[in-house]
């Protein structure tokens, strides 16, 4: 097996580190980070990404402006506000946010006990994203069909913190010899596959396979892939579930196909107060990252693009949903309430 990569290191009373995902592959470089504001700026320029590690993120947060800016109920409020206003599509942010607070403001606790508690907080978020992402790793490895998958975007140790989730899927049916090749498409405009998914499938030593986000069609059509498998972002009770931008069309072009497309993504990636995917917010990104990409222009100067980070694929083109507790099926509005009554999610 490749060697583990550390994505984030929480360093009580007042940082954190983050491997700069901009800088790869190129450069494995981390930050420290001691501000809200750092922090922030990070989010926003996806220097750390991927819906459960900024759930991750976000909850190390909290911690680090209890330390900056003091624990009164206002500091932390206004800079819970303004690490949520970073990036709305991906649920997991705002609700570890949220659940942060909760754990700071507890009327029982002591105000001077709200430092250790949110770091408290934070670990447990990162020792819980590890065993979330290896129990989603075998539930989803016992239902992808053998052979050849395609993913999308950036899904594993990098998006989570664990071993991934879409990602953690495909390592794990390549551990137990169920999956023989990674596809996995570029994911423009800022080439989380290209750049993200291959470093990761080459320190795994997964044999894999870069393709142009427009050759997923012809691949699909050549019979060379089994199934196509993504994360998500967010999903709405009904099961809508927005991911990268791209995902909508592979899960359509997987349907034309006949092939079996599936989701994975922990329990907290569900949003029961979402009820579909119209309601799903869907961050629009600078025009620059479509013209260009890292201080290089390849469009005139002034012009206009259309840059959704993500969209939103229907239920009913979702074959399963993976997560810890199990492989979610249609129809998605019972599977994903009786996963509410259960677990209390
Ligand atoms: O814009 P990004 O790179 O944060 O987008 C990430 C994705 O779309 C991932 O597929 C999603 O967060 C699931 S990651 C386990």
């Amino acid at each position: 097996m490749g060697e583990e990569t550390v994505v984030i290191r929480l360093l009580p009373p007042g940082a954190i580190e983050l491997l700069d995902q901009t800088l790869l592959p190129g450069e494995e470089r981390y930050l420290r980070l001691g501000t809200v504001a750092a922090i922030c700026e990070a989010i926003r320029e996806l220097r750390v990404r991927g819906a459960p590690l900024l759930g991750l993120t976000g909850a190390a947060a909290m911690a680090v402006a209890a330390n900056e800016r003091g624990v009164s109920e206002d500091a932390l409020r206004s800079a819970a506000e303004e690490l949520r206003g970073t990036r709305p599509t991906a649920v997991d942010l705002g609700a570890a946010i949220d659940s942060a607070l909760g754990v700071a403001l507890a009327l029982a606790l002591p105000r001077a006990e709200r430092p250790r508690a949110l770091w408290e907080n934070a670990r447990r978020y990162e020792a819980n994203r590890l065993a979330e992402d290896r129990a989603m790793g075998a539930a989803g490895a016992a239902v992808l069909p053998p052979g050849a998958a395609l993913t999308h975007c950036n899904t594993g140790t990098l998006a989570t913190g664990g071993i991934g989730s879409a990602l953690g899927v495909i390592r794990t049916a390549w551990e137990l010899g169920r999956l023989s090749h990674c596809f996995a498409t570029e994911t423009r405009p800022l080439w989380q596959g290209a750049r993200l998914t291959m470093w990761e499938l080459k320190r795994l030593g997964i044999p894999a396979t870069l393709l142009p986000d427009t050759a997923a069609a012809s691949l699909l059509a050549s019979g060379q892939v089994q199934a196509v498998i993504t994360g998500a972002d967010r999903i709405a009770a009904n099961g809508d579930s927005a991911n990268k931008i791209g995902t909508y069309g592979l899960a359509l072009m997987a349907a034309h196909h006949g092939l079996p497309f599936y989701i994975a993504a922990p329990v907290t990636t569900i949003d029961h107060a979402c009820a579909d995917g119209a309601h799903i917010p869907i961050e629009f990104r600078a025009a620059s990252e479509v013209g260009g990409f890292a201080r290089q222009s390849w469009t005139p100067e002034g012009m206009g693009a259309y840059n959704p980070a993500f969209d939103v694929t229907p239920a009913e083109l979702i074959t399963g949903i993976i997560t810890e507790r199990g492989v979610l099926r249609p129809p998605y509005g019972a599977s994903i309430s009786a996963l509410e009554r259960i677990s209390g999610t």
